[in-house]
């Protein structure tokens, strides 16, 4: 069997509704497994004609992430997991995360939901011996400019991927990270919708190009398969070069 073959598995993708998470999921669905996504909006309908949303062939449920009982008191359609994915995320422009409801929604969605992800999931991810995989950012290893909270709450997304991982890597759980570059999505059209920006940002990228969801997914697959069992703790960045 491939080591990339994911059926029998279930998965469950925290903001698999849209962009990058999406394209976690959809990498998964394409190679056997039953994937669940959590994201926003009512129904999986409500996402229907959403540019980086394509929803079929995925189980979805509405969660806000920020709701931190809502998680607790979450009943699963699925008896055994076997991947977390935690791919939410927010940011607020102009400004908005210099004030202090900024700054605290930001930190609730950003970072103090993975914790809340990880702590209803980790009994689910022992019983299975499974892999927890969570998005930060190249904003975690550099300043950004106007977005204090985004950036605190990646870099601390950085380190809760060490810290669990060695916590849990004796309950056999896995945990590591994916840090990406940019990546065109509802989060960054304040860059993509402006030409000048985007080719200015561009032409900083070493590959001169965005990144793809399937590339951020490509290094998500390789740390839920067994080609990285060794791994534990570790934030692959993976921005074309980006921050070099
Ligand atoms: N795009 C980039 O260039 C880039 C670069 C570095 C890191 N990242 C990180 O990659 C991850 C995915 O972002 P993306 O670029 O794919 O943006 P996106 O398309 O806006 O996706 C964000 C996801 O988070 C969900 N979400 C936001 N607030 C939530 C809440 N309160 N409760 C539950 N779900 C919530 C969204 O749900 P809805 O679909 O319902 O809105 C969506 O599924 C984020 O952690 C982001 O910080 C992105």
């Amino acid at each position: 069997m491939s080591d990339l073959d994911y059926t029998g598995k279930t998965a469950l993708v925290v903001g698999g509704s849209s962009g990058i998470g999406n394209g976690i999921a959809r990498s998964f669905l394409d190679r056997g497994a039953e994937v669940h996504i959590w994201g926003t909006r009512a129904t999986a309908a409500d996402y229907e004609d959403e540019d980086g949303s394509d929803l079929s062939g995925l189980h979805y449920d509405q969660m806000d992430v920020s709701d931190f009982e809502a998680i607790e008191a979450y009943e699963p359609p699925f008896d055994s997991l076997d991947i977390l994915v935690l791919s939410q995320g927010t940011v607020i422009y102009r400004r908005g995360e210099f004030e202090m409801a900024g700054w605290r929604k930001v930190m609730d969605i950003n970072l103090n939901s993975l914790m809340a992800c990880s702590q209803k999931f980790h009994p689910m991810l022992a019983k299975s011996k499974g892999s927890l995989v969570i998005i930060s950012s190249t904003a975690g290893f550099h300043a950004t400019k106007g977005n204090p909270a985004y950036n605190a709450s990646k870099t601390g997304a950085v380190g809760l991927t060490r810290t669990l991982g060695q916590a849990w890597a004796t309950d056999g759980i896995r945990v590591n990270g994916v840090a990406p570059g940019l990546v065109d999505t509802k989060l960054t059209k304040v860059t993509t919708d402006n030409p000048k920006r985007l080719a200015a940002t561009e032409a900083q990228i070493p590959l001169q190009r965005l990144g793809l969801p399937e590339e951020i997914a490509g290094a998500v697959l390789f740390l839920t398969s067994p080609l990285s069992s060794y791994v534990v703790g570790q934030t692959i960045i993976v921005d074309g070069g980006l921050i070099l």
